[in-house]
């Protein structure tokens, strides 16, 4: 019988690179719910549109009798998880939207898949899962010479991002525990790649560099950051779906600190040999700002787990994927120029006005 797999959030930067991957890679057909915010962009799925296997459906995780009827038509073996709302910067200006998202929205998730799953035959409920993307930020964060984070770590959120996706792995972990609903909850580091909304670090400095304009870096410049390649990631849910134990959680990163400042000189580098603007270079562009409130200084994963349990590994290393990532946004200008319009840049016209 041929896999069914249940998306949301699958119109965003990691949910599209995890679909299109999974249609090339599997012969699994994906249902797709998003709500279209700002983050989340159709284009990314162009490819795809028209395949038998892929349906999109737009529309929110809020939304129960949508989310049942979904699930009633469909009937998929997964759930994979990726719906939120992501940016830091965002959640500190206004966490509303990031408390109605990513915690009720991913209660009512819950509650809809509980039923769900509870209707379903011995056979299937054995095989089914709830796949919950989450981040390395629900651990807070760490010194200079601490250990990196591990699963066993304790939950320190400091933004109310981190927050909201702290309380929503809680609500996981708990319908694991009290219902038996088979979960798996993965804890990723920073991404990078194709199709990033352009207000995080990387692809905002890409842009900003190919255009001649400044370079916001926050504080010093010194916060690490632990990177992993986009794709890397969607292989790591796909093995944690496929091999995980129900009811645990996987970190997943790239062993690959770097302190921003040390990104953001890459990036003029690579923008300067790919796109050369003659007498200058971009790392003249490098200008420091205002500090973000309560940033966190360092992230660091320690994702032996996986690498032991499911012997899984990132396949690029910083200079082969951030090499790729430059390119992707050099070459795709139509899709830049797509998603630099309006909101976009109503929100770097308000968040560095200052
Ligand atoms: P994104 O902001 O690019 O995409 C989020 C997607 O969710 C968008 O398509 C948006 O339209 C959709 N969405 C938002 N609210 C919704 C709702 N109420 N109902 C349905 N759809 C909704 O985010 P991303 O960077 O792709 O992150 C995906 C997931 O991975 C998030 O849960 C995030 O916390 C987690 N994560 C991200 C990173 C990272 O570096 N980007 C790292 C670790 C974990
Ligand atoms: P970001 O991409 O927002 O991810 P997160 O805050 O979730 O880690 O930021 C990555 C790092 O880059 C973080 O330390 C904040 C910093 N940063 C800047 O220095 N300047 C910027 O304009 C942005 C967006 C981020």
């Amino acid at each position: 019988m041929r896999e069914t797999i249940c998306v949301t959030g699958g119109a965003g930067f990691i949910g599209s690179n995890f679909v299109l991957q999974r249609m090339q890679e599997d012969g699994a057909s994906i249902v797709n719910l998003d709500k279209l915010t700002y983050a989340g962009n159709l284009r990314n799925l162009e490819s795809i549109a028209g395949d038998p296997r892929y349906e999109f459906v737009h529309g929110e995780i809020g939304d129960r009798g949508l989310v049942r009827k979904l699930l009633e038509k469909h009937q998929p073996n997964a759930i994979v998880h990726f719906a939120a709302e992501s940016h830091v910067d965002r959640s500190i200006l206004g966490p509303d939207d990031f408390i109605r998202t990513n915690i009720d929205g991913t209660f009512a998730l819950l509650e809809e898949t509980r039923a769900y799953w509870s209707a379903l035959a011995d056979e299937e409920q054995k095989r089914f899962r709830f796949l919950h993307v989450s981040t390395d930020e629900v651990y807070g964060s760490l010194g200079p010479n601490d250990p990196a984070f591990s699963e066993t770590t304790a939950y320190a959120p400091n933004s109310p991002y981190a927050a909201s996706k702290a309380a929503s792995d809680h609500l996981v972990r708990a319908y694991h525990h009290t219902y038996g609903l088979p979960t798996l909850t993965t804890n990723c580091s920073n991404n990078y790649g194709p199709f990033q909304f352009p207000e995080k670090l990387i692809p905002l400095m890409i842009l900003n560099a190919r255009d001649g304009k400044p370079l916001p870096v926050y504080g010093d410049g010194k916060n690490v950051r632990d990177w992993l390649y986009v794709e890397d990631h969607c292989v790591a849910i796909a093995t944690v779906l496929r091999g995980g134990r129900p009811g645990e959680t996987y970190n997943i990163g790239g062993w690959n600190e770097k302190p921003n400042m040390e990104i953001v000189e890459t990036i003029c580098d690579l923008v300067d040999e790919i796109a050369p603007r003659a007498g200058t270079s971009r790392r003249d562009l490098i200008t420091f700002v205002k500090d973000r409130p309560g940033h966190d200084r360092r992230y660091a994963m320690d994702a032996r787990k996986i690498e032991h349990e499911l012997g899984w590994k990132p396949k690029e290393t910083f200079e082969t994927g951030i090499r790729k990532t430059v390119r992707w946004y050099l070459e795709n200008e139509e899709w830049v120029r797509d998603v630099t319009s309006g909101s976009y840049r109503q929100w770097i016209a308000t968040h560095y006005s200052g």
